[in-house]
């Protein structure tokens, strides 16, 4: 069902990698809509298939199979033509690549990075404009205006990823998609980056998806959050909720949410889950956490359980029964 105010609109989207004899279901079924000021984390271990999603929202994906339903303030992304989709990325959807602070130019200046990207997606633009634009995003993110005169190796890692944001934004979009923003930064330069996106996001009102793999730090900030494993979603509760220890939550969720760093009197604990994500191009049957579950039964290993409403909270668990009519 179209939902009219969603930004962004997933249904039932997989993606599947095709290697010679070897298909990775990358992404299996998932449904998920973005509102507008709306921040939706999307949470999950590595290769649980955040950024195959992400590049599939951005229709990035090139050879693998994509199948379902991906709108964007409406519009079928599969109905935009190449020039079509090329003014939508960037005007009305834009990304901040994982590892992107890296992929700079590294011999063009950050103000002529961002002007270009002005002048590639909006070429009537006046020479005066983009230099306003280019004010206006130094204020926004913070960098003081002179140092958008560096090139991107003399800045520090946390500006560089502040230009990288600059540069997504620079189009005024309505949803941006954040894969691991603050990942490669220490935990310090983290927060402040994540406070600059807050009061950013704050001011022009754009949506995120941001996909992280620190359930911690995605608690903070999002309105609600999916939490993914093995291509799947398998929660997707409020941000209000997530970090509630009374409320259900997929077992997958609990061992996220224990190894959240805690400070205790003398030190800091951090418990990881035990075991690894399985191997995307041999899944098991039946759920696909089961082989690291606690809470385990016989027909975990039969039937993949399907996402079921449990007090306000969607879980696909065995463990839960639909108390409000299905999802
Ligand atoms: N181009 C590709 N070809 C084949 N398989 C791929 C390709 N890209 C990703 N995969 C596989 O798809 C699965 C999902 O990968 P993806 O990069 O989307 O995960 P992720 O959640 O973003 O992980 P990370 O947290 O490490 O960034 C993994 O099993 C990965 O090995
Ligand atoms: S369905 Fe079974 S194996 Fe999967 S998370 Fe729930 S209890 Fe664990
Ligand atoms: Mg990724």
């Amino acid at each position: 069902m179209t939902n009219q105010t969603a930004v962004l609109e997933l249904e039932k989207v997989s993606v599947t990698y095709v290697e010679g004899q070897r298909r990775i279901p990358a992404v299996r079924g998932v449904s998920l809509s973005v509102k507008p000021n709306e921040i939706v984390g999307v949470v999950g271990e590595s290769g649980s298939g955040k950024s195959t999603l992400a590049f599939a929202i951005m229709r990035l994906l090139r050879s693998a199979q994509v199948q379902g339903t991906i709108r964007v303030m409406g519009q079928n992304m599969f109905d935009l033509g190449p020039r079509e989709l090329r003014k939508f990325r960037w005007q009305t959807i834009s990304m901040v690549f994982q590892s992107a602070m890296n992929a700079l130019n590294p011999v063009m200046t950050v103000e002529s990075q961002i002007a270009d990207t002005i002048r590639y997606h909006r070429p009537e633009v006046s020479r005066d404009q983009i230099l306003q634009r280019i004010d206006e995003l130094a204020e926004l993110v913070r960098i003081d205006r002179a140092r958008f005169r560096n090139y991107p190796h003399e800045l520090s890692g946390g500006m560089r990823q502040r230009v990288v944001i600059a540069i997504a934004i620079a189009l005024d979009p309505q949803v941006v998609i954040m894969d691991e923003p603050t990942t490669a930064l220490d935990v310090v330069v983290q927060r402040t980056l994540l406070e600059r996106v807050m009061e950013v996001q704050r001011h022009t009102r754009f949506s995120i998806l941001f996909i992280s793999h620190d359930l911690g730090l995605v608690a903070e900030i999002v309105n609600r959050v999916a939490i993914m494993y093995a291509g799947r979603i398998v929660e997707l509760t409020s941000g209000r909720l997530i970090q509630q220890t009374d409320v259900p939550h997929h077992p997958y969720t609990q061992g996220l949410l224990a190894a959240i760093p805690r400070l205790t009197a003398q030190s800091v604990v951090v418990r990881g889950i035990p075991g690894t994500p399985p191997d995307m191009a041999h899944l098991p049957v039946g759920c696909p956490f089961a082989p690291r579950c606690a809470a385990a039964m016989p027909q975990c290993r039969a039937v993949d359980p399907p996402l079921a409403m449990i007090d306000g909270t969607i879980i696909a668990c065995h463990l839960f029964e639909s108390n409000e009519g299905g999802a």
